[in-house]
């Protein structure tokens, strides 16, 4: 209750949500812009009073460190829905939560309550690709839509019309991840490590191993780990011995936080390059300064200058008091896309969602402007960041400065 009232009152203070950059004007203070599209359709009017969404999210086990931020992102975003009167005068947008714990027969469990016996209209999530290719055909054979805000392996959507995703796919971060660091770092040979019994670790495997061939960077060795796994030295020994110019890492956070202890502990200094699973406070907390130079391609990045994205930082701060990370900021986005599409379609009909879903266009969010492509996959641009004192700054920004 206590978090609750918190809630309410940061709404009070922080709902006149600033415009983004391209909005502004100089000399316009004045102009304001709240968070959602209001202009593109109308205040809708024949929505019932309550309108139920479900969100599966990882919220308990070694992955909840993306599923607690998710969950809290969610109900900040579902505040100021309400708050805001953005679908209508009287009708409140309900989300009903369901754990996953980042395993797949959870995750199956979770999607078939809600949708079976809550009949939700619409879901985000689950977390983990994992968790989205053993859920979403339950979902999308009852033709509810569901939208992945931080499900980044190759294939996500292909599972059917009702799935989307707002998170960027591995392919679309891990080329310029690579590109970047082999510009800046000059690296010629490297180590892979791997795990390889998720969905979304072998996914970053594939798409690295891809962007390393494209860039002519050698390849010295390949290791393997499977999730849950603690111990990493013997693969790390056998990788650094080759004394690459950087170790390629595509995990989890809880394994990743291992893998650069023991890499630090082995006497490695280099760059430790990762995946999205990496990109999590998490990996700064836990690792300390052993994850200074890990470097990590993102959707979004803290250092953004994007006013929404100051604006929910600021929220999402005072509501938790802890920074939030991408899979935060893409759970408040989706939570406003998916609202969106509800104040659009003007109706809870879950084809009628998913169809103006489909039709979102240059919605202004902390991600950037955003849309989704033909294959209901996002449509904006990435990062790659770099571990500097204790932050995740932008690589280069330096050299820039
Ligand atoms: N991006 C991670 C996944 O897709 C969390 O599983």
């Amino acid at each position: 209750m206590k978090k609750l009232i918190l809630l309410l009152c940061m709404l009070l203070i922080a709902l006149p949500v600033v415009a983004q950059d391209e909005e502004e004007e100089e000399g316009d203070e004045d102009m304001m812009v709240m968070m959602g599209d209001w202009e593109t359709c109308p205040t809708p009017e024949n929505l019932p009073e309550e309108v139920t969404i479900g969100a599966v999210f990882s919220q308990s086990g070694n992955v909840s460190v993306y599923g607690i931020p998710q969950t809290q992102a969610v109900e900040i975003a579902v505040a100021e829905v309400n708050e805001s009167g953005y679908l209508g005068e009287g009708v409140t947008l309900n989300v009903v939560f369901a754990d996953s714990a980042g395993d797949q027969e959870q995750a199956i469990a979770a999607m078939t309550q809600l949708v079976e016996e809550e009949g939700v209209v619409a879901v985000l999530g689950p977390t983990l690709s994992t968790e989205a290719f053993a859920a979403d055909p339950i979902a999308n054979d009852a033709g509810v839509p569901v939208m992945g805000v931080s499900n980044t392996a190759t294939g996500i959507t292909d599972m059917g019309e009702f799935v989307f995703r707002d998170s960027l796919p591995e392919s679309s971060v891990i080329p310029g991840t690579v590109a970047g660091a082999v510009e800046i770092l000059g690296l010629e040979r490297v180590g892979v490590l791997y795990g390889n019994d998720d969905d979304f670790t072998l996914s970053g495997y594939d798409v690295f191993i891809e962007a390393l061939e494209e860039n002519e960077i050698e390849i010295l060795g390949e290791e393997t780990f499977a999730r849950g796994d603690v111990d990493f030295s013997a693969q790390l020994t056998n990788l650094l011995s080759d004394e690459p110019d950087a170790l390629i890492v595509s995990a989890l956070a809880a394994e990743a936080v291992q893998i650069i202890i023991q890499a630090r502990d082995l006497g490695y200094e280099g760059p430790i390059i990762g995946g999205n699973g990496l990109n999590s406070p998490a990996i700064i907390t836990q690792a300390g300064e052993d994850a200074e130079g890990v470097i990590v391609g993102a959707a979004w990045n803290a250092a953004s200058d994007n006013e929404l994205s100051l604006a929910f930082m600021a929220n999402f701060e005072e509501y938790t008091e802890n920074r939030p990370d991408q899979f935060a900021t893409q759970a408040y986005t989706g939570a406003w896309l998916m609202a969106t599409a509800i104040r659009c379609a003007d109706s809870d009909d879950s084809a009628d969602i998913r169809d103006a879903l489909a039709e979102i266009e240059d919605f202004p969010s902390p991600l950037g402007y955003f849309s989704f492509d033909e294959d209901r996959n996002p449509v904006h641009d990435p990062v790659v960041q770099v571990v500097v004192d204790g932050a995740f700054g932008i690589l280069g920004a330096e050299d820039s400065e």
